[in-house]
């Protein structure tokens, strides 16, 4: 079934400048780009969006890095998209991501690990609405 997903493009590979090749890589998987924004995530705004891991011992951290340079955000389409991402995605560690995944290629560490996708159907809607207004959603 055709369905949306939401990546961020994380700020260590926007400053290594592998912009290009991983929406070139997004793009021969399939995914359809209904929209896209660059920017610097606030404090707030990187605190809100993974509040979820508030609690946990790297949140302060991964919210420094989420904060630390400009972010690509992505709104995809195709079928499976959520799923499907996910494993283009690979491990959240680049060192456990299979092969040819984009983590494995392009991130560095548990952190810096290059790319965000959401986990399911309902954060997908959550995160694109985060983001996006209907509007800016342009059907490919
Ligand atoms: P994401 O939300 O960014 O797509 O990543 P994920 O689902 O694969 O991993 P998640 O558990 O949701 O963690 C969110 C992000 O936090 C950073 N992280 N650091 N130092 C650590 O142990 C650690 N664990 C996670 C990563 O940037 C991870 O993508
Ligand atoms: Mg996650």
């Amino acid at each position: 079934m055709r369905e949306r997903t939401l990546t961020i493009i994380k700020p260590d590979a926007v400053a290594a400048g592998h912009v290009g090749a991983i929406i070139q890589h997004l793009q021969r998987e399939g995914f359809a780009i209904l929209g896209v924004k660059r920017l610097r995530l606030t404090q707030a705004q990187a605190e809100k969006f993974y509040e979820v891991h508030r609690e946990r011992p790297f949140y302060p951290s991964l919210v420094a890095f989420m904060t630390s340079g400009p972010v690509w955000v992505l709104a995809l389409e195709r079928d499976n998209a959520v799923a499907h991402l996910r494993e283009v995605m690979g491990a959240t560690d680049p060192a456990k991501a299979a092969p040819g995944t984009i983590r494995s290629l392009y991130g560095s560490s548990i952190e810096r690990n290059a790319i965000h996708g959401s986990d399911s159907r309902e954060n997908a809607s959550l995160e694109l609405a985060f983001f996006f207004s209907t509007h800016e959603l342009v059907e490919a």
